[in-house]
């Protein structure tokens, strides 16, 4: 299976998440590009069979750079699919819907969605992580088959 991590990160944070799930998925054999929203146009990311888009919540809404990116992505292989990481300061804040956007934006594209997207929770604005956040992204993996 190959994979493609796609990531926007203001303060590293998400970028250093997905640096630890780029690690346990190479461990685990698959085939992984970790991939900064500032690498890549839209249109041409990498044919992959499973899409991990992470970004952080701005204003209670998906951060403006994740979401245009996501409007404008162009999926190739039809039986694609995705996962969502999402960090943020109150996980269980109902008023931030960064997860949910997502899902809408994608919900028009040709992919379909692998499972229950993952808040991770940042402590302050700039961080660091929660800890123990390196466990719910083994969990996450887990997802995968
Ligand atoms: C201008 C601004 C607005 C923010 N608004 C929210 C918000 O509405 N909800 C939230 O959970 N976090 C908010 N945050 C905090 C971000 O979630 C946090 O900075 C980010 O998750 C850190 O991840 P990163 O290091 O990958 O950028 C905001 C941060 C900034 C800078």
């Amino acid at each position: 299976m190959n994979i493609s991590i796609i990531y926007e990160s203001k303060y590293g944070n998400g970028k250093e998440a997905m640096t630890y799930l780029d690690t346990i998925l190479k461990n685990k054999r698959y085939s992984v590009q970790l991939l900064s929203i500032h690498d890549i146009k839209p249109q041409l990311i990498p044919e992959s069979d499973l899409y991990i888009f992470s970004a952080p919540n701005a204003f209670g809404k998906i951060v403006r750079s994740m979401r245009k990116f996501l409007e404008k992505i162009e999926i190739k292989n039809s039986s694609a699919q995705y996962l969502l990481v999402n960090t943020c300061l109150n996980p269980a804040s109902s008023q931030d819907k960064g997860l949910e956007q997502m899902d809408e934006i994608l919900s028009k594209k040709k992919i379909s969605k692998l499972s229950d997207g993952l808040k991770l929770r940042v402590m302050t604005m700039k961080g660091p992580l929660e800890s123990g956040y390196e466990k719910k992204l083994e969990e996450l993996v887990l997802k995968i088959q």
